[in-house]
Formats: structure tokens, sequence, C-alpha cells
């Protein structure tokens, strides 16, 4: 079994990161391979509105010149997928949002090709607008036919500085509990 998470952070190994890692502790805890790809520094672009996706349905973004179709094969491979973004004016990251278009979109021209995959939002923010940025990330797995844990809490953890987010007790509680809870619909669901 394996969790791929995308964190889709601008910044390098911050504060998403570090609540990944802590998703990631009790997924390792139940033998369950977990891989994270950090979108920070990559040269990604939105969706180009081509829809080639649509008539080549050979499950990748027509646009083959970044990591988007890496992370696309990636998902497929995986049985659970995170995605992670801190908030950003309110929403998520353009990182993660162009992620989610042409992953999306691939998914889609490709039979639903994510369906029945577990999957899991998580938000960093250091004030305001994580919950709805948390719904944005909801909204690719819903409609990709896909199956979400929840935790104690939305899964949200509050920290501005690089690794500030380790001080938000309840945060890093909600992780644990949502990686707990992920590992235990991966067994239940026989992925
Ligand atoms: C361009 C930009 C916009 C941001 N907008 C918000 C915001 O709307 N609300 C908020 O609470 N924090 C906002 N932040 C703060 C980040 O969400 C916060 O620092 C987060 O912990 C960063 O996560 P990282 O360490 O993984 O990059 C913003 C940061 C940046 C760089």
């Amino acid at each position: 079994m394996k969790v791929i998470a995308f964190n889709g952070s601008a910044r390098k190994d911050g504060n998403t990161a570090l609540l990944i890692s802590h998703v990631f502790e009790e997924l390792q805890k139940e033998n369950i391979h977990t891989e994270m790809i950090q979108l920070a520094e990559q040269k990604i672009h939105g969706c180009r509105a081509c829809y080639k996706c649509f008539n080549l349905k050979n499950k990748k973004c027509f646009f083959d010149d970044d990591i988007i179709n890496t992370c696309i094969a990636k998902m497929e491979e995986s049985d659970g997928i995170i995605l992670a973004s801190p908030t950003y004016f309110g929403d998520i990251s353009s990182e993660i949002k162009a992620l989610i278009d042409r992953a999306g979109f691939v998914a889609r021209a490709n039979n639903n090709m994510l369906a029945r995959k577990i999957g899991a939002g998580i938000i960093t923010m250091r004030r305001a607008g994580a919950l709805h940025a948390f719904d944005s990330l909801n909204h690719f797995f819903l409609i990709q036919s896909m199956i979400i844990p929840g935790s104690v809490y939305w899964n949200i953890g509050i920290g501005r500085e690089k690794g500030e987010v380790a001080k938000d007790q309840e945060g890093i509680n909600t992780m644990h509990i949502l990686g707990e809870n992920m590992a235990w619909l991966l067994k239940k669901t026989g992925k």
C-alpha cells in the first residue's frame, strides 16, 4: 500500500511539509509506504484547456513539459493521495491548483482513474482562510469519486515562519488522527 503526498507550498520543507510528515508517521506505523513530492522550485503551469487529454486518453497531460505527468503517474500507482497547501490569499497555492486542474482533467478523461482511492487535504495558515482552502482541496477528491477520511478537526495547522506549525499542538494531533484514520480506511477497503 502506498500514499503519495503533494506539498503545494512555494516554500520547501516548511509548515505544510511538517504537517504531512506527522500524517506519514501514523501511516508508516501501519507499514504503508509514503512519498512526498514538493512542488516548490518547480516550473508548473496551469491547464491550457486544449482538451487533448479527452482525445488521447493516455493518462497524460498533452503538455509533457513539467512535473505534472510524473505526479499523475504517482497518483495512479498510489492507494491514497494527500494534497497539501498553505493558505495564499484565502485559498490554495497556484502550484497545487495547477496540479488539481491538470490531473483532474486527465483522470476524468481516462474513465475516472482515481475513483475509490483514499484522499485527504491538508492546509496551513497564519491567520485566516484555511477552511475555504480546505474545501478547495476536497472539491478535487469528491468529483473524482474518491473517499475522504476525517479527523477530530478539519485538517488545518497554524503557523507563519518555517517550522512554527510545530507549536500548534491541536493541529499536530489532528494530523496524527488523520493518519490513523487514513490507514484504517486503506486497510478496510483492502487497498
Ligand atoms: C503569498 C502568500 C499569501 C498568504 N496568504 C495567507 C492568507 O490568506 N491567510 C493566512 O492565514 N496566511 C497566509 N499566508 C501565510 C502562509 O499560509 C503560512 O505562512 C503558511 O504556514 C506557509 O506554509 P509553508 O511553510 O508550508 O510555506 C500567505 C503566505 C504567502 C506567501
